[in-house]
């Protein structure tokens, strides 16, 4: 089977053959049929992710047909359809995930490849409404949207949510699942064309970050945000305490853009602000995530699509992310 196997930092991922995977107990094959990319993957390329040892299969996202069942597996598994949730051991308690807690494609080859060997416990039936390459774009991203919105946001309808850096994976399926629950959405881009697709999708209004008055008004043009999404961080968070409502929350599950330069506390007390971290997600938001696409039939935004030998290309992409959603990788023929 083919694999795009990362060696060193800095350097092309290698296309190799490597033999068919066998399934250890308790453990499945996914012979798959499309992978998605995430920052996590472009990371770890640069060096700039803790654990790197390589050789590595990257690649955490991944959706495909599964093939070969170890010992003790339920062989109802066999020919059927599948996501892969790449949250390993997450543990046992919901507030947060326990040391073991790890992500498929690093230490653990990844979907970066036509096979990928998981517990089978990590396996969901791919959602019918979602093609394969649909199916690939959910997991990660899908399931950090849904706990960073929902479980450690506690979004309710009717409320305001303010999103940043619309055009990250993860942000667009907050948006998507924050329009779906009935919120008002506000998002911040470095792209007015992509602020103009984020109001296509239920955005009531955005906002562009390159523009240093985009704060005031943001301040001037939106209620202020009962919960705010962020991943970015940076010289930017000053401005999300000052916008946040009172009793507000603001949820980071990424620091794109470093450490805040500036933390008011003074602002944080006397708002009563809820400043939160959220990482992936446990099964059980894995689950309810799942279901929340399905109910509400929401399909992610798959930007481009590569072959899996072009991963090279689409992670080169990802230096200056031009992307709105998620870059795919295609891995059966004809997809
Ligand atoms: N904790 C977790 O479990 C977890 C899970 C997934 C991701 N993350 C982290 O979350 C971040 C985003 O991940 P992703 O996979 O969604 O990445 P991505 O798809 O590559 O998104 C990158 C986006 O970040 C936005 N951005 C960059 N600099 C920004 C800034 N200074 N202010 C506001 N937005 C900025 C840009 O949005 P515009 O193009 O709209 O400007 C860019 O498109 C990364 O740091 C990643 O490592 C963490």
């Amino acid at each position: 089977m083919n694999a795009l196997v990362f060696h060193a930092v800095k350097s092309p991922l290698v296309l190799e053959v490597r033999p068919a995977l066998a399934p250890a107990a308790g453990e499945v094959v996914v012979q798959l049929r499309a992978a998605a990319l995430n920052r996590r993957d472009y990371w770890i390329t640069q060096g700039m992710y803790p654990g790197i040892a390589p050789p590595v299969v990257l690649g955490s996202d991944g959706a495909g047909v599964v093939v070969r069942t170890g010992e003790g597996v339920d062989a109802t598994w066999l020919g059927r359809e599948v996501i892969v949730n790449p949250g390993l051991d997450w543990g046992d308690s919901q507030a947060a995930q326990s040391t073991r807690f790890n992500i498929l494609g690093l230490p653990r080859d990844g979907t970066f490849a036509q096979e990928v060997a998981v517990p089978a416990a990590q396996l969901h039936d791919r959602p019918p409404h979602l093609d394969w390459r649909e199916a690939a774009a959910l997991p990660l991203a899908g399931v950090t949207a849904y706990r960073a919105v929902f479980s450690q946001g506690g979004l309710r309808r009717g409320e305001t949510v303010l999103i940043t850096g619309i055009g990250g994976g993860v942000a667009t399926f907050a948006l998507q699942f924050a329009v779906a629950a009935g919120a008002n959405v506000y998002v911040t881009s470095s792209s007015d064309e992509k602020l103009a697709r984020a109001a296509a999708l239920g955005a009531r209004g955005g906002f562009n970050y390159r523009d240093d008055a985009w704060a005031k008004r943001a301040a001037a043009e939106m209620p202020a945000p009962n919960l705010i999404v962020d991943s970015a961080g940076g010289p930017g968070y000053a401005s999300l305490i000052t916008l946040a409502a009172p009793g507000g929350r603001i949820v980071n599950y990424g620091a794109t853009a470093g450490p805040p330069e500036k933390l008011d506390l003074f602002k944080v007390f006397w708002k009563q602000l809820r400043l939160q971290g959220s990482t992936m997600g446990s099964p059980a938001d894995f689950a309810a995530m799942l279901a929340f696409v399905n109910e509400h039939q929401l399909k992610p935004i798959v930007d481009r699509t590569f072959p899996l030998s072009e991963g090279n290309q689409a992670l080169a992409q990802m230096q200056t992310s031009p992307q709105f959603g998620k870059y795919v990788l295609t891995i059966a023929p004809n997809l």
